[in-house]
């Protein structure tokens, strides 16, 4: 299958009302987009990226008012749905029976969200069904945030990558889940707990939450680079690995005797996080022997970058 990039939605809309796959760029990642009510669709999704079947799917809609066709909501997930969407932010609710088990992998939940592109939801208006799309990577690998990495990826696996540009946000999204007297945080993102919070009024606990990397022998390995990425304190890391081809991934600071890869000379950790996968890739390019990662200021969304980076980090696959 040859796979092309393009910007044509007639296309786009014309592969998936045949149950075909389409790169879709948000406001994060790259989605690797399907008909999520086609079982056939989203079948082909779990095999071109090689996903698990156990790991469950999120459905794009474009309009707040299709979040009731496909889910329970609760006053809650409505309030912070009407606040924060289209944006990055995915709400985990209860599903209803017109989403198919295999999109939700067996779950009895079904994650929801409206993307802020304009491209996307331009489709999602052309075509009657929803999307679901996990990011357009192989699975374990980096999160594409331009088509080329799409391409890079599944090449001739999808016939169609729908071309909006670089992704603005740069991080997959926040996914909330309301309980009882609480929203538990399943993936930390653009939208921060704060955020949450100050629409809800309710108190954010986090789960699955590795914002440090004290101890990565313990950490899942997701998002990786192929070179071993080492996350902590420069200096001592500089120490750790002398000798060896060092590229350095920092916020502003430039270091000696290393390449540094600078994310955000305007030291903004928005724009840190825009260019983090992107610099993952570029490095992985370039036959380093380690990837050195600063630790980046735990407030806002650094505390999503940390989480990314300390995912990445080297461990025994
Ligand atoms: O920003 C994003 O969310 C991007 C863009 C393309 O929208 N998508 C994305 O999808 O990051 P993916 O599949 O790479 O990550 C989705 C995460 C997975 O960790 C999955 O386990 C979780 O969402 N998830 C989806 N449905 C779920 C469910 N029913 N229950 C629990 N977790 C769920
Ligand atoms: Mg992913």
């Amino acid at each position: 299958m040859t796979t092309e990039i393009g910007t044509d939605l007639q296309k786009a809309a014309l592969l998936l009302n045949n149950h075909e796959l389409v790169a879709i760029p948000t406001e994060t990642v790259y989605g690797l987009a399907g008909n999520a009510l086609s079982e056939k669709a989203v079948a082909k999704i779990y095999a071109a990226k090689n996903r698990p079947s156990f790991n469950p799917l999120i459905l794009h809609i474009a309009h707040l008012d299709q979040i009731e066709e496909y889910a329970v909501a609760d006053k809650i997930s409505l309030q912070l749905a009407h606040a924060l969407m289209p944006g990055p932010l995915t709400l985990l609710l209860p599903k209803k029976a017109r989403v198919p088990d295999i999109t939700t992998a067996g779950s009895s939940k079904v994650a929801i969200r409206i993307p802020q592109q304009s491209l996307t939801l331009a489709l999602l208006s052309a075509i009657d069904f929803p999307l679901a799309a996990p990011s357009a990577n192989p699975s374990g690998y980096i999160s594409p945030t331009s088509a080329q990495h799409v391409m890079d990826g599944l090449q001739g696996m999808i016939p169609y990558i729908l071309d909006g540009g670089h992704t603005t946000v740069g991080l997959e999204s926040t996914i909330c889940e309301v309980a009882d007297d609480h929203l538990i945080l399943h993936r930390a993102g653009a939208i921060t707990a704060a955020q949450l919070t100050d629409v809800s009024g309710l108190t954010v606990v986090h789960t699955n939450a590795h914002a440090l990397p004290s101890t990565p022998g313990q950490l899942k390995s997701h998002y990786a680079p192929n070179t071993p990425l080492f996350m902590g304190q420069i200096q001592s890391l500089l120490n750790e690995h002398e000798g060896k081809k060092i590229a350095v991934i920092s916020l502003a600071t430039k270091y000696e005797g290393v390449d540094n890869f600078i994310l955000a000379p305007d030291q903004q950790l928005s724009t840190a996080a825009s260019q983090l996968f992107a610099t993952m890739r570029a490095i992985d390019k370039g036959q380093y022997d380690v990837i050195l990662s600063e630790i980046f200021p735990n407030e806002g969304v650094g505390i999503a970058i940390n989480d990314r980076i300390s995912r990445a980090q080297f461990m025994f696959k």
